[in-house]
């Protein structure tokens, strides 16, 4: 088969590895890539967002499966083309990702079917007395959240009233149309974990579950990043959890899509927060997390083109008994200095030839690129570094001892990536 993975940042890199394993695999493109990716694949020039020219070069190099990284494209209908135009792709429909792309939709949804989760009230941009009525009546803290894309920053936890309301007319301002609409949720204690759903439309499977560190700095201090690290299987998702979590959310969500017209198709990844209560829906995407992809699929003992070809044709019941995941993967993420704020770019990165050997450690980029023949920085998260082990211990000390030979000016990395494993 010919592959066209959609996107440009580790988690497609750790796709395009994935899928480079898989022996049904001729040719693999990117689009747009980056240098990492480009050692497996042939990277191309087209940003993940121009949806005709994708479709185009699909059609031409006769892509016989085309995967879809990020949300935008999604969002954008990339789907809805691609299956129109007679073309296998990987992914929700526009209607199915609205899982995402508005989460007061999520909200409406799961309430309709009864899927645990925050409770919750949404507010138009012009209900400012309303809201600052329900946050008045609300006990603190309490999490407002900006309903369309936000590129993850679309969520503020409020400690006082006073935030709130003050954080309700700032979404207004800051987020435009992704602001029109305003969540204002129950803020939810516990531990947060991550789960992917491999959805045919009817029927799943799960991969191992993950715990992603969103926090910059260790303890989980600091602001919200895309995510500074990750590992799997995370204990905190006991087989009782994993159970609920299939039989009170993943079932009735995948049942639920369906009744209502947009059968879901793709990667569900349902951010969950374990709380006393079991476990309980903080947020639905429509695609892999990054980081937590970095970590989950090194896992998977199966072939992920044919999981993706049987769930592009409804047939993912007949893989069950195939998917299994063994070992201990952890993924530590160097980003730039400065990051999530103001970074700089263009720094030279070494010392990446030194893990070439090392045959349990995997490099994905992030935001790096070539100039001329030396790499060098590109974004605020720059390497997701993981090791595979069969215990998760000596996979963080593999990891860390492999972050130890990358340098760059300014590196910033968590130090404690994994150590939440060992409370439970
Ligand atoms: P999201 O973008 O929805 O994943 O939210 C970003 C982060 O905000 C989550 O990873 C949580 O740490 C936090 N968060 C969101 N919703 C809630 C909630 N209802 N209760 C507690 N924390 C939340
Ligand atoms: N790990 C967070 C995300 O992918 O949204």
């Amino acid at each position: 088969m010919n592959i066209l993975v959609i996107g440009s940042g580790a988690r497609e890199h750790a796709l395009v590895w994935k899928i480079r394993q898989s022996p049904k695999v001729r040719e693999i493109y990117c689009s747009p890539g980056n240098p990492g990716i480009g050692e497996l694949a042939e990277c191309l020039p087209m940003r993940a967002t121009a949806l005709e020219g994708l479709l185009d070069f699909a059609k031409q190099q006769q892509i016989d499966l085309t995967v879809v990284g990020p949300e935008q494209p999604l969002a954008d209908g990339i789907v809805d083309l691609f299956e129109a135009n007679g073309m296998k792709i990987f992914g929700p429909t526009k209607r199915a990702a609205e899982l995402e792309w508005s989460k007061a939709f999520a909200k409406e949804f799961m309430q309709r079917h009864g899927i645990p989760t925050a409770r919750y009230k949404k507010f138009t941009a012009s209900q400012s007395a309303e809201a600052n009525d329900y946050i008045s009546r609300s006990s603190m803290p309490v999490v407002l959240k900006a309903d369309g894309l936000a590129a993850g920053k679309g969520v503020l936890v409020c400690s006082s009233r006073e935030q709130a309301v003050a954080s309700f007319e700032e979404m207004k301002r800051q987020f435009g149309a992704a602001g029109d609409t305003i969540v204002v949720e129950e803020f939810l204690e516990g531990e947060e974990a991550s789960v992917f759903a491999i959805c045919d439309g009817k029927d799943f499977v799960m991969l191992a579950p993950a715990q992603d560190h969103k926090r910059v700095f260790d303890g989980d201090r600091g602001k919200n990043t895309g995510g500074m690290g990750a590992y799997a299987p995370a204990p905190i998702v006991t087989p009782d959890i994993l159970r609920d979590v299939e039989e009170k959310i993943i079932k009735p969500t995948l049942t639920g899509m369906a009744s209502e017209g947009r059968p879901y198709k793709g990667c569900l990844y349902v951010g969950l927060m374990i709380t006393t209560g079991g476990p309980k829906v903080i947020e639905y995407n429509c695609r892999f997390g990054d980081p937590e992809t970095q970590v989950v699929l090194p896992l998977l003992n199966s072939d992920i083109v044919e999981l993706f070809d049987a769930t592009c044709e409804g047939r993912i019941g007949e893989l069950r008994s195939n998917i299994a995941h063994s070992q201990s993967a952890v993924c530590v993420v160097l980003a730039s200095g400065g990051y999530p704020d103001e970074y700089p770019t263009g720094i030279e990165i070494d010392g990446l030839d030194e893990l070439a050997g090392v045959n349990n450690v995997l490099v994905f980029h992030a935001g790096t690129k070539l100039q001329g023949s030396t790499l060098v920085t590109a974004g605020g998260r720059v390497l997701g570094v993981t090791a595979i082990k069969s215990d998760l211990a000596g996979a963080i000390e593999d990891a860390y001892n492999a972050v130890g030979k990358i340098s760059f000016a300014g590196v910033h990395y968590r130090r404690d990536i994994g150590k939440k494993a060992f409370v439970h």
